[in-house]
């Protein structure tokens, strides 16, 4: 992360008028003082948005965004705040110092990775329309009922067979085989010389930021030798995660689908990258996917900023099924309303997409229903109501959904439209949805104590036994083993300690610790939260704690504030004793305590993803699939644990 010093901030803010900013949005009439307008945030009619130039920020009374200039760019165009930094400063002509050498290096790095992965987008869109490369794959795609205008509107593209087609390219193009490493395009050989490309002839589909930014690929096998005979090949081989890439926050389609998703203010979830391609054809052009992993919390949350409603299709199979009741309730529980559309035994969207043709839209409008209602054909469909035991699982599936949902008016509704799905009175369903909702609350603040496991980034040390995992898929509820529990009471001790110390020893102390951490690296709850408000603050040039203890960023937030700043001076000889960690006193060398929490914080961070790699690669090797990916991010990994160990990345 880029850090700016608040001088240069605070210039750039002078400089940025954000009535012409907004103007560049919405347009705004002047009304003493202040501008009015639609708000570019959400559909209206008449105007709720302002902007106060005297105060230089911007409100929406009707969907309550709000902030300043810069807030206002990070929002409008999905930008982090660096970013935004850096596009004002550049449209008010500041030039912007250079930033510290390690944010440099990232930076440069990331750029690096950008360039190489925009390269290969091109490179594999070229070799398509060539008759001597792609010909076969181009066959493949029209026979697959795309046109032309849908295969340049996603980008579809051809990884050539062969090892080095894309090495040789990219050389003559002066990018270096080991930038194509770093954005996951080569694959460095065993033998540890030299690499070859990761995609050989397969179909190409990019997968891009909201931004269009290429952040990686997925790649489908599609002749008949090698899909249906060589069991040894994975139907799609994905992008690794790279310094670029963070699967568990990407959508597939979020460029193309943004701003119909935004203005319809619903979006439509499905499984597959041909699945998107198929709807936006048809005319339903607000469809995304979570590509190569299943849904995430994060991908649902970045959602829940475009739409206000989510319809899930989901292939109709069992996985299909499951896939779709733990997307329920992510959607349900990040604020948006839930629907989904059941498919015929046997199809997916893409088949039916290619079907309907035109008449896509009327057939998703027919055929969707809400939640609940779902979840109950589903169980009656397969014969789970037939029996008492069966019928109290399938209430209880319902409950537990209706008491994701946040918003306690919202979830009292539900609960009489169950009542009259369920024929049973809302007096004996309550207090069970009460339970529910109650002991959900409890594991949202204990969330932050727990390892997040959201289908991740493919990551496996070789040798030693594969660890044991208690629960399974992302979204499901799991136990933490005790031994997860215990590791994850380590990271939450460690968080604490960081979250203390940027309470206590402010702005030198918060640059040093977010300077070298992640936001992610923090558990999401409460430290994560308190973590991101610190960011906030900084950046913003005050950093408030009176503010935080006041309750003005919740109560999640507040409590944890003040449970930190009461700590004792050292934490207790029990804890110590217990955790086999040695702690300096807090205020006796804070620099050296930040550091030992930090790299605490960041062992843990790659023990859990080394484990997921594990988990996956074993899953993979079951299958029969290519394991090298997970090896190489395992040993990936590995050599990232040595360097924690020696003591670097922790400043
Ligand atoms: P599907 O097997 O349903 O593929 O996997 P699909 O999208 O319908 O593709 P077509 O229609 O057969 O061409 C759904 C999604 O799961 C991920 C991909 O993101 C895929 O789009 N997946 C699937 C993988 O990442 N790896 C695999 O080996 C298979
Ligand atoms: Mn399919």
């Amino acid at each position: 992360m880029a850090y700016f010093s608040d001088d240069t901030i605070a210039e750039v803010r002078a400089a940025s008028d954000i009535v012409d900013v907004v103007s560049g949005y919405a347009r705004l009439k002047k009304r003493g003082a202040s501008y009015f307008g639609l708000c570019p945030f959400h559909q209206e009619k008449t105007p709720s948005f302002s902007v106060n130039p005297a105060l230089g920020i911007y409100k929406c009374f009707g969907c309550g965004a709000g902030g300043d200039v810069f807030r206002f760019i990070q929002e409008v165009e999905g930008m982090s705040f660096p970013e935004a930094v850096r596009t004002l400063a550049e449209t008010a002509g500041i030039e912007l110092p250079e930033e510290g050498d390690a944010s440099r290096e990232r930076a440069d790095a990331m750029e690096a990775a950008y360039g190489a992965l925009r390269f290969a987008a091109r490179f594999y869109y070229g070799q398509l329309t060539r008759a001597d490369a792609g010909s076969r794959a181009l066959d493949y795609i029209r026979g697959r009922g795309y046109s032309e205008a849908t295969v340049k509107e996603f980008g579809v593209g051809y990884a050539p067979d062969g090892w080095n087609h894309l090495l040789d390219e990219a050389e003559a193009n002066h990018i270096s085989a080991e930038t194509l490493e770093q954005a996951g395009l080569v694959v460095a050989k065993k033998s540890g010389e030299g690499y070859y490309d990761r995609y050989r002839d397969r179909i190409i589909f990019p997968v891009l930021s909201h931004m269009g930014k290429v952040l990686g690929f997925g790649g489908r096998v599609f002749s008949e030798a090698s899909g249906e005979q060589d069991r040894a090949q994975p139907k799609y081989i994905n992008s690794p995660e790279t310094i670029v890439y963070d699967k568990r926050r990407v959508l597939y389609g979020l460029r193309q689908a943004r701003q119909v998703i935004r203005e319809q203010e619903e979006a439509v979830l499905v499984e597959g990258y041909t699945d998107v391609m198929s709807l936006h054809q048809a005319g339903v052009r607000n469809a995304v996917a979570s590509c190569g992993t299943s849904l995430t919390r994060e991908q649902v949350q970045l959602l829940s900023r475009y739409a206000q409603r989510a319809v899930l299709i989901f292939d109709a199979d069992g996985a299909g099924e499951n896939a779709a009741r733990r997307g329920i309730e992510m959607v349900l529980a990040a604020g948006m309303s839930a629907y989904v559309v059941p498919l015929p035994a046997g199809e997916d969207p893409d088949s039916v997409a290619q079907r309907e043709g035109a008449a896509l839209q009327a057939f998703l409008k027919e055929h969707q229903v809400d939640f609940a209602r779902w979840l109950h054909d589903a169980d009656r469909e397969a014969g789970r109501l037939a029996t008492p035991e069966g019928r109290a699982a399938g209430m209880r599936g319902i409950l537990q959904a209706i008491a994701a949902i946040p918003d306690p008016l919202s979830r009292e509704a539900w609960l009489s439209q169950a009542s009259e799905l369920l024929a049973t009175p809302e007096s004996r369903l309550r207090h069970v949805l009460d339970d529910m909702a109650k002991s959900r609350q409890r594991e949202e603040r204990q969330r932050s104590s727990r390892t997040e496991r959201s289908g991740a980034a493919p990551v496996r040390p070789f040798g030693g036994a594969p660890p044991r995992r208690a629960g399974g898929a992302p979204g499901e509820t799991r136990r933490a083993t005790p031994s997860a529990t215990s590791a994850a009471l380590t990271t939450l001790a460690s968080e604490k300690i960081l979250i203390r110390l940027m309470f206590r020893q402010g702005r030198p102390m918060i640059a040093r610790i977010l300077g070298n951490m992640n936001l992610n690296e923090f558990s999401p709850g409460a430290t994560r939260r308190a973590a991101e408000i610190f960011a906030e603050q900084h950046q913003a040039g005050a950093v408030d704690v009176q503010a935080m203890l006041g309750g003005a960023y919740g109560e999640e937030v507040q409590q944890l504030v003040a449970d930190v700043a009461m700590t004792k001076e050292e934490p207790s000889g029990n804890w110590k004793q217990k955790k086999g960690v040695q702690v300096p006193g807090l205020d006796a060398n804070p620099e050296e305590v930040a550091r030992q929490a930090m790299k605490r914080l960041k062992m843990a961070r790659v023990r859990e993803a080394m484990d997921r790699q594990i988990e996956e690669q074993d899953r993979a090797e079951a299958r029969g699939e290519d394991i090298r990916t997970y090896q190489e991010n395992i040993m990936q990994l590995q050599a990232l644990m040595h360097r924690l160990k020696k003591g670097e990345l922790t400043g």
